[in-house]
C-alpha cells in the first residue's frame, strides 16, 4: 500500500469510528437494548485497532528516523490519537454505568481538536494537505 493510501484509510477509520461512537453513544442515552450497543462497541474496537495500526504506520514511514524537521509534533500527535481512542472507550463506560461524563468528553474534545490541528493544519504528509 502507498502512503496516500494508507492515509485514506487512516482517515476512513477514524471518521467511521466517530460515526459510530455517536451512534453508540445515543443509544445508550437512549437505553437501547444492551446488545445492540455492545456490538457497536465491538465494532468500534475493531476500528480503534485499524486507527493505531495505520497512525503507526504513518508514523514510522514520515518521521521515525527521518529528517522530517516535525519529529516533535509527530509524537505529540501519535500521543493525543492514542488519548481520543481511549477518550473515545472512557466516555462511553461513564455512560453506560451513568457516572459523570464531563472529564471524559473535555478529554476527548481537547485531544481531538490537537489531533485534527497537527493532522490536517500542521504536519505535511498525509492526504490531504
Ligand atoms: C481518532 C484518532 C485520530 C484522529 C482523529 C486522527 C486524525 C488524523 C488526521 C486528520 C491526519 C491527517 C491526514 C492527512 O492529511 O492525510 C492524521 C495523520 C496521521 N496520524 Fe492520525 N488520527 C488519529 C489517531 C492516530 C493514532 C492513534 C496515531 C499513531 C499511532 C496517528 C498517527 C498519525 C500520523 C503519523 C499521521 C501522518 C501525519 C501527516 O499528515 O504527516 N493518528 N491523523
Amino acid at each position: 500500500m502507498d502512503h496516500q493510501q494508507m492515509a485514506l484509510l487512516h482517515i476512513l477509520s477514524w471518521s467511521s469510528a466517530i460515526i459510530l461512537f455517536v451512534i453508540a453513544y445515543v443509544m445508550i442515552k437512549q437505553n437501547k437494548a444492551e446488545k445492540p450497543v455492545k456490538i457497536l462497541q465491538m465494532v468500534l474496537r475493531v476500528l480503534y485497532i485499524v486507527i493505531i495500526a495505520t497512525g503507526a504506520d504513518l508514523f514510522f514511514r514520515f518521521y521515525f528516523g527521518v529528517q522530517s524537521g516535525f519529529f516533535a509534533e509527530s509524537i505529540v500527535k501519535v500521543v493525543a490519537g492514542v488519548w481520543v481512542v481511549a477518550a473515545f472507550e472512557m466516555t462511553l463506560a461513564k455512560a453506560k454505568k451513568g457516572k459523570k461524563e464531563f472529564a471524559a468528553w473535555l478529554q476527548l474534545v481537547f485531544a481531538l481538536i490537537i489531533v485534527l490541528a497537527l493532522g490536517f493544519g500542521r504536519l505535511p504528509f498525509g492526504f490531504l494537505p
